[in-house]
């Protein structure tokens, strides 16, 4: 237990000391991405290998929080040179402890290159990945285990506490958290001082602060990134918070699906109590303070604020009319203040380096670095942090460098599933809050996906009021009712039902929906549907009046057939067909019964190439079937083509 801020000082020179700068450390990235690709045997392979080659006592090896480049994992840093392996598995790691380890050299095949570019680097900070971020939040991950507060500590960790509580009032905590300009980083980008102030000022004893970590938006793991990889920078902002806030009592709200994070907030929390950075009289400041973990149960309504604060009261997690505001009547109608995991975060940044320091960070409005899941069609998923105002194009191509298989880019779309898809036009705005609100999109939390030439635009409109209309709580009717109709027009448009005056109709419920929902699950909802009608209303029109998906992707506007010149009948998308929709035989030119087939395209893909037989159509009529006496001709067709194949190879 430390009782003072000399004592924490004099604990931080003791492990710095037994930390030798000059000892190898191998980290390895055990973040839930990493681990899915074998990083845990990776971990146990190099405990052996150190363990064989007897340099146990001067090599440290560790599992670490997630440093962003998910799609190179497992990724393996070698310090103090530095040194960043990329998809690391254990057979390597016996050359990896006999070359890099013992003789210092680089194993060139494991580090980062990209041949077409004749790009190649050694460092973690070279990689055009990370060279291109400004990673203030999640770059200490890959030196962290989190399950090892001394590694948080040996970074200055709890520094951030020390000066709040010793060296300020919570007046001035609360006036650097305002000066800073930071805005939440949950979806609403409300300024996070001034919603302290209102908790702080709210009448009451009992005011509680609380983490919003339930990250509901599909495909977005920034949270959770952080959860995992490095959990006290999470505590330390949420105590600060109290102090200033005039706290005692916290909750963090982790939805049940993130065992890892569970895992490791749990165990950071235990062992901050037992070093004193939780409880009473926290490093002898007087100030007492303390949290419990809540688990969520999955429910992406449940990460709205009012909801949380019922679904944490156990009582089903519908979403309130706002005033009261939390702040004021919070939970059980105590004045609350709830921020998102990533708004927690900054908060030690801040007060560490003071408010000018994280004003240099961002735009006008703007203010720090975001971090955001960069995933769909992009060569270099993973988590990407980088300061405000960054370009979508910078984030894209200089991070996510581009699209792969040589695929055009169609749109990126962000802030979760309420947010927009914005085109290759918009691709130079600076990202922030005000900028992609402006654009039709927005924020969210920081979900990013990014979308190629093979996309159908009504198709995601649909896809995200699916997940709408099945994750609105139904509560009030402008939502239930809104969502689930703009859902049904798209779907009937998707599959061929669209009719002339659906896309005004469209318009029209976005517009009540919006303005007439509850919470902004049902508010921004119309947002999907919006910014595609804005951006590709020429695919919404080919749709509904040429029945016709340009992009091949809605089933019930496509079909298949096979083309009777081309088909060797080679039975491989007999095989494939998983709806029997095939009829075909030995020697027999295949047909694609068109009354089974349910267009999944299966065949289309397992054709091969050199036959090119199964041919895939949109908006036209499927030529009619060959009549049965045609279809033995294939074996001639064979015999031909091999003869002449036998011929070419004798002139050859
Ligand atoms: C449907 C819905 C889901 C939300 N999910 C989350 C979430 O998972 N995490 C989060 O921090 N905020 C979420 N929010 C925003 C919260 O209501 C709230 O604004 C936020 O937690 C406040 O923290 P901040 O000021 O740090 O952004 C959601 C909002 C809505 C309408
Ligand atoms: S999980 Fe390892 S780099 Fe993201």
């Amino acid at each position: 237990m430390i009782n003072s801020p000399a004592e924490l000082e004099q604990l931080r020179q003791e492990i710095l000391s037994k930390r030798n700068s000059n000892k190898a450390r191998i980290s390895i990235c055990a973040g839930a991405g990493c681990l899915a690709t074998g990083a845990g045997k990776v971990i146990d392979a190099f405990n052996a290998e150190v363990e064989k080659a007897g340099l146990t006592a001067d090599v440290n090896v560790k599992g670490t929080g997630c440093p962003g480049f998910c799609e190179r994992g497992p990724i393996v840093v070698i310090d103090p040179a530095e040194i960043c392996y990329l998809q690391v598995s254990p057979q390597d790691v016996p050359e990896i402890v006999s070359e890099t380890i013992k003789k210092e050299k680089v194993v060139d095949r494991l580090v980062y290159s990209d041949p077409a570019k004749n790009e190649k680097a050694i460092r973690e900070a070279d990689i055009p990945f990370y060279k291109n971020q400004e990673r203030n939040i999640i770059g200490n991950n890959i030196k962290i285990d989190p399950k090892v507060i001394d590694d948080y500590l040996a970074l200055r960790g709890y520094s951030a506490l020390v000066k709040a509580l010793f060296q300020m009032t919570s007046e001035q905590v609360l006036e650097e958290v305002k000066k800073s300009g930071l805005r939440g980083r949950g979806g609403g980008g409300f300024p996070t001082g001034i919603k302290w102030e209102a908790a702080r000022k709210a009448p009451g004893e009992t005011k509680y602060v609380i983490v919003n970590a339930d990250e509901g938006d599909p495909g977005a793991f920034m949270d959770r990134a952080v959860l995992e990889g490095n959990p006290h920078s999470i505590l330390e902002g949420l105590i600060i918070g109290a102090y200033a806030i005039g706290s005692h009592e916290g909750y963090i709200y982790v939805r049940q699906e993130y065992p890892l994070a569970l895992e490791n907030v749990g165990v950071a929390i235990k062992q901050a109590r037992e070093y004193g950075f939780l409880g009473r009289n926290i490093l002898g400041s007087n100030f007492d303070f303390d949290i419990k973990v809540h688990r969520g149960a999955g429910a992406f309504v449940c990460g709205e604020e009012t909801a949380l604060l019922l679904s944490l009261e156990g009582k089903p997690g519908e979403p309130r009319a706002r005033p009261p505001y939390p702040a004021t009547s919070g939970l059980w109608g105590k004045p609350t203040n709830i921020n998102n995991v990533e708004t927690w975060a900054n908060v030690p940044l801040i007060i560490n380096n003071g408010a000018d320091w994280y004003n240099q960070f961002g735009t006008a409005r703007s203010k720090g670095t975001k971090i955001f899941s960069l995933v769909g069609k992009i060569k270099n998923t993973g988590l990407v942090e980088v300061p405000m105002g960054a370009t979508l194009r910078d984030i894209i191509y200089k991070i996510g460098d581009g699209i792969p298989g040589g695929k055009k880019f169609k749109a990126v779309q962000t802030g979760g599933p309420a947010g927009g898809c914005i085109p290759e036009e918009h691709l130079d705005i600076a990202v922030d809050f005000d900028e992609l609100t402006k654009a039709g999109a927005i924020m969210g939390s920081g979900g990013m996906i990014v979308l190629d030439e093979d996309t159908c635009m009504v198709d995601v409109a649909r896809y995200f009021l699916n997940f709408l209309t099945q994750e609105s709580c139904g509560k009030c009717s402008p939502c239930r009712e809104g969502v689930k109709q703009m859902h049904r027009i798209l779907t009937n448009i998707t599959e061929g039902r669209g009719k002339e005056g659906d896309i005004e109709l469209l318009e029209e419920l976005a517009m009540s929906t919006g303005s007439a929902s509850l919470c902004a699950l049902g508010r921004t909802a119309p947002n999907p549907v919006l910014s595609t009608i804005r951006y590709f209303r020429h695919e919404y029109e080919t749709h509904i009046k040429e029945k016709r998906c340009p992009s091949f992707t809605c089933q019930g506007l496509v079909s298949y057939y096979v083309d009777p010149a081309k088909c060797d009948a080679c039975r491989i998308c007999f095989r494939e067909c998983s709806s029997h929709a095939i009829i075909g035989g030995k020697n027999l030119i295949h047909i694609i019964d068109q009354a089974k087939c349910n267009a999944c395209g299966t065949c289309f893909e397992v054709c091969p190439a050199r036959f090119g037989a199964v041919i895939r159509i949109s908006g036209e009529p499927v030529p009619a079937r060959i009549p049965d006496e045609m279809r033995i001709i294939v074996r001639q067709r064979r015999v031909k083509r091999e003869k002449q194949d036998e011929r070419s190879l004798h002139t050859d």
